[in-house]
């Protein structure tokens, strides 16, 4: 993939990893792209950089631009090393004249590189520089998703060079919003944000605002993962804002595990309560499904209910995997339930109970344990734990 134009002078020059599967704990099943940016004006910048292991994709694709040395300034938007990685290789090889960042970027750069020579320029929320016929802005975006993230904003072309916010983790050989199905576009998108973003959605409900008084027109989202927003931009901040709202839909997610197929049952008899609700159901199998996805249907459903076979007095491991996860990413306005079968103790379901109330799971339900394998009886129970969760839901409103 060489550099694409994406406005007149302005280049995507990023690097497409088709490769990279596991995103600190992140499934990445479609790969990402790392997206830097490059203006040619009277003054040349770079928009960050890319993974270390991808350097030379960036080095040639600038190339196909300007000369390397020609670029006068790096605008470090974000820190985090999958932009940031190759930032000490660029800087050797353009001996830029000024890195433009966040007060906290600096620190951020100064504590994974210890570099006190380079020359920082620190930036804040208002400020803008000239890049001759264009002025680039700066916003800081604190928290979304490190201390250090900010956005550039090129006041002329109406381009937002969004750092993380907005991206997805899709690699493609297509640079642009129109040139992929916009229904995928949503799904990818979806996903990153309740991985990477849920956790802070007051502050993208509060930059969202910002953003609205500032009153800047946006014409183009160029984010650091994915393709650009060229055509649905507004789709895209529709879609934060219902996100950040943490909006959801008569939707419930099972999440399970199971040793001998028991608690397993159990999950489908749940199912079969929701549905008589008519409440949408996922049932996801905690050994099989990723943690991510997990996440990624949570986004928009109202119910999470969790189900648990008892090994050694606990919970099975993958249950805490995902549960711990969870209360990283603090979804808000859930209802829930837990069940499980056991053999003899039978500890799973008020520990799941517990672990689900201490992320701010309201339980509606007090919980169904089935020792061994259910009868008929504790499948009707189970059935009778999806239709009170499902109830719950449609009163939720
Ligand atoms: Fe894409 Fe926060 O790094």
């Amino acid at each position: 993939m060489g550099a694409v134009e994406i406005k007149k002078d302005i280049f995507w020059v990023g690097a497409v990893d088709w490769n990279v599967r596991d995103f600190h704990g992140y499934s990445t099943d479609k790969g990402t792209t790392y997206n830097a940016y490059l203006i040619k004006d009277e003054k040349v910048a770079l928009f960050d950089t890319v993974k270390h292991n991808l350097k030379s994709d960036l080095v040639h694709n600038i190339h196909q631009v300007v000369e390397p040395g020609k670029i006068d300034y790096i605008i470090v938007n974000h820190v985090e090393m999958d932009h940031s990685g190759s930032l000490p290789d660029i800087i050797d090889l353009v001996k830029p004249e000024k890195v433009f960042c966040s007060a906290n970027g600096k620190r951020a750069l100064l504590s994974h590189f210890h570099r006190e020579d380079w020359p920082y320029e620190v930036v804040k929320t208002g400020d803008e520089i000239s890049l001759g016929t264009r002025t680039v802005r700066f916003i800081e975006t604190k928290m979304l998703h490190w201390p250090d993230s900010m956005f550039s904003y090129v006041n002329e072309e109406k381009l937002l060079i969004s750092s993380d916010a907005f991206g997805q983790h899709l690699a493609s050989s297509e640079r642009f919003d129109d040139q992929l199905p916009l229904s995928e576009l949503m799904v990818h998108a979806a996903k990153y944000y309740a991985n990477i973003l849920l956790v802070f959605a007051p502050l993208v409900q509060k930059l969202l605002a910002s953003v609205a008084e500032m009153g800047l027109e946006i014409d183009m989202i160029a984010p650091d993962h994915g393709p650009i927003w060229r055509t649905a931009p507004d789709q895209i901040i529709a879609a934060y804002d219902r996100w950040s709202r943490q909006e959801a839909r008569n939707k419930a997610v099972v999440v399970y595990d199971t040793m001998w197929h028991s608690t397993e049952k159990m999950a489908k008899a749940v199912c079969a309560g929701l549905e008589k609700e008519g409440v949408e159901v996922r049932l996801m199998c905690a050994r099989l499904c990723h943690r991510s996805d997990i996440i990624a249907e949570l986004l928009d459903a109202k119910a999470v209910i969790c189900g648990s076979a008892t090994l050694n007095n606990n919970i099975m491991p993958r249950m805490a995997d995902i549960l711990t996860y969870m209360k990283g990413l603090r979804p808000k306005g859930k209802l829930g339930a837990a069940f499980g079968s056991y053999g003899w103790s039978g500890e799973a379901v008020k520990h799941l109970g517990e672990a689900m109330t201490e992320i701010g799971i309201d339980l509606v339900h007090e919980g169904v344990r089935v020792k061994n394998v259910p009868d008929h009886d504790g499948y009707k129970e189970c059935v009778a734990l999806g239709s009170a969760v499902g109830r719950a839901v449609r009163q939720a409103g």
